[in-house]
């Protein structure tokens, strides 16, 4: 044997002697079960949050008449009673940070009832009592950074911060336990959104910090660019502000949003660290903006559920494109946030509203679907680039809300069936129109809907099952937690709708691109690239797709006896070569594990008894290199 011979015969031997014991048990690499749903909500929303917020309508120009306008508003046409109970004040309020003691002052021309003792001692206390006397809660705004969004796009504004350097230091930025201590304890606030200009829009060269306006800051994050952005960084400012309000808070009664625009992945992190978080840049009233902001929570299923919830900004409708005269793009942007368990927070001057926006916004049928208390997000059942249906299972037994929206300019047809509702073929599904408010014909197998140009039908559809026994788990996306998604480099998400960009009129510019990283994230009823689920040419209406190295939680809470899937590489897989491992775990038991798949091997089932389990976690393990993430599906993972 040569020396040559002698090495590779040495090493296959290894590889034969070692690779089955290690393929034998979980491997020591990859994600680990935790045991436990390590969800730990930050604040309390069960349910997406509802209410009203001064920027959409006023942004900068924004006064206690005109807060308390809205709000009256609110009370007097039954809003209130709908669920919309937070009333949130945005940028604008602030006059200065006091020298020396740093106490944050208000603007009393604006806030007049702020004045309590002068222009020194200024408090919003009268403010809070006044709105929770109405019944409502209260809402304040502030940036992580030193300095705010105002000051960074809106230059010489009259109700910018005023003073020093140091007093125009309005944002969060080594006053957090100051500030929230002031807004939350003092000041008494229910709600407070945690802007970041402060981290990406003071960098050295900008005029204003450069003639000595404000103070250079980073940049820390680049809005569309993770390489640029210090992700741990951003992470430990928001955590040093979500763990100051838990000390102020302790039981919890605050709502904490997070505002990154989509940036610093924050898809992957935001459940950690706020109530809410936003899912892409600013909202504004036009069609394109609004199917921008919706993509980017569309295909987030998995990442909201009670307590968390993905946040595609705030509501446009009675504002430009939304506004009486265009009351169906009114109806399908309600239509899309309600259906996709998004903040319900109205951005238009309700004492101008017409009675045609207020019913829009009060529509109690569509508000109920938003505000289902088992908190699953709809599921894309079908999508192409003009027509889409997405479907939210309902906590009433064999009820799902049902979405089905004309993105486009011109008329057209969309078939809803059955199999799209997960439901059975041979039996009649109720169906309620809840725009209509009337009942509809039921559903037998499928029915063709015809949609106006811009227009969003909305049902709720009850009907049996079509699994004779249990759920798929993608039916119950507020039951997932991703633990884990696998994503070793970050990449945006190519497939969020591209408009014309508004901070870059005209096209001098390259163009509006892919900015939100975090695709290849795990998906309900799609790879996570998006793809239908196939293994080995075997496709899947129903299941999970991953990447090899995720890791999901699924609460259970002892309600299941069985966990089911065909599992296996998925065809789309980027890397080849690499094997999976399956397991599932009850409560950090092993409870059953797949063997080793390869790309192209035909799917095998996987079932295990799961007991009085509390939490079943599923880990898709990488055996062995790769060159690209390896894609994986659980086809038709279901519970018993
Ligand atoms: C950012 C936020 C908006 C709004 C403005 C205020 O752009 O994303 O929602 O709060 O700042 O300046």
């Amino acid at each position: 044997m040569s020396n040559r011979t002698a090495a590779s015969f040495f090493l296959c031997s290894a590889l034969l002697l070692c690779a089955p014991a290690v393929w034998a048990k979980p491997g020591p690499q990859g994600p680990q079960p935790s045991g436990r749903w390590s969800y730990d909500p930050v604040g309390s929303a069960p349910l997406p949050p509802m209410g009203w917020n001064s920027w959409n309508a006023f942004g900068v120009d924004i006064t206690e008449a005109k807060v308390l306008g809205s709000a009256n508003v609110i009370r007097a046409t039954g809003l209130q009673e709908a669920g919309y109970v937070n009333i949130n004040i945005d940028d604008g309020w602030w006059r200065k940070r006091r020298s020396p003691d740093g106490r944050m002052q208000i603007r009393t021309n604006l806030f007049p009832g702020a004045a309590t003792g002068g222009p020194q001692e200024t408090s919003f206390r009268p403010f809070t009592d006044h709105l929770h006397g109405m019944g409502f809660k209260a809402g304040i705004y502030t940036d992580i950074g030193r300095n705010a969004c105002s000051q960074a796009w809106s230059p010489g504004n009259p109700n910018l911060p005023e003073g020093t350097q140091a007093e125009r230091e309005v944002g969060l930025h080594d006053h957090v336990a100051q500030d929230l201590a002031l807004y939350f304890g003092e000041w008494n606030f229910d709600t407070i959104k945690i802007d970041s200009c402060g981290l990406a829009h003071y960098p050295a060269d900008k005029p204003t910090v450069r003639n000595g306006t404000y103070r250079a800051f980073g940049p820390i994050m680049a809005d569309a660019v993770p390489n640029r952005t210090d992700i741990p960084a951003v992470k430990t400012l928001y955590g040093e502000a979500r763990d100051a309000l838990r000390r102020i808070r302790p039981k919890g009664d605050y709502i904490l949003s997070l505002c990154n625009w989509g940036a610093a992945n924050v898809r992957s992190w935001g459940a950690d660290y706020g109530t809410t978080w936003r899912t892409s840049n600013d909202i504004d009233a036009t069609w394109g903006r609004m199917l921008h902001n919706f993509d980017s929570v569309a295909t987030r299923e998995l990442y909201a559920g009670p307590g968390h919830w993905n946040d595609p900004d705030m509501l446009e409708v009675g504002n430009g494109e939304f506004d009486a005269a265009h009351l169906t793009e009114a109806r399908a942007h309600m239509s899309l946030w309600a259906i996709a368990s998004a903040p319900l927070i109205i951005g238009t001057d309700l004492t101008r509203a017409p009675q045609g926006i207020i019913d829009i916004l009060g529509n109690r049928e569509v508000i109920a679907v938003n505000q289902d208390r088992a908190g699953h997000q709809g599921v894309l059942a079908y999508g192409d680039s003009e027509r889409e249906i997405m479907v939210k299972t309902l906590s009433e037994t064999g009820a799902k809300a049902v979405v089905l929206f004309n993105r486009t300019a011109a008329p057209t047809d969309i078939t809803l069936t059955a199999q799209h509702l997960k439901m059975r073929g041979d039996a009649p599904i109720a169906l309620r129109d809840l725009w209509a408010g009337a009942d509809r014909d039921p559903l037998l197998g499928q029915r063709v809907f015809h949609l106006g140009p811009h227009e969003a039908i909305m049902l709720k559809a009850v009907g049996p099952s079509g699994l004779a026994k249990g759920r798929y788990i993608s039916e119950m996306p507020g039951r997932v937690h991703v633990a884990a998604d696998g994503i070793a480099v970050l990449e945006p998400d190519p497939i969020i709708h591209r408009p014309a960009d508004p901070y870059h009129p005209g096209t001098t510019s390259t163009g509006n691109r892919p900015a939100y990283a975090g695709w290849g994230g795990p998906r309900a009823d799609a790879t996570p690239y998006d793809q239908t689920l196939s293994i080995a040419g075997a496709t899947f209406r129903s299941g999970l797709g991953t990447l090899a190295g995720a890791r999901l939680e699924v609460k259970a809470d002892g309600q299941f006896q069985r966990f089911s899937a065909r599992v296996g590489v998925d065809d789309s897989t980027r890397g080849r070569r690499a094997g999976v491992r399956f397991e599932v775990y009850g409560d950090g038991r092993l409870l059953a594990a797949s063997p080793v798949m390869r790309f192209g091997a035909p799917a095998v089932e996987l079932s295990a008894p799961t007991g009085s389990a509390r939490v079943i976690e599923l880990i898709a393990r990488q055996i062995g290199p790769d060159i690209g993430n390896v894609v994986v599906t659980w086809g038709d993972a279901r519970v018993e």
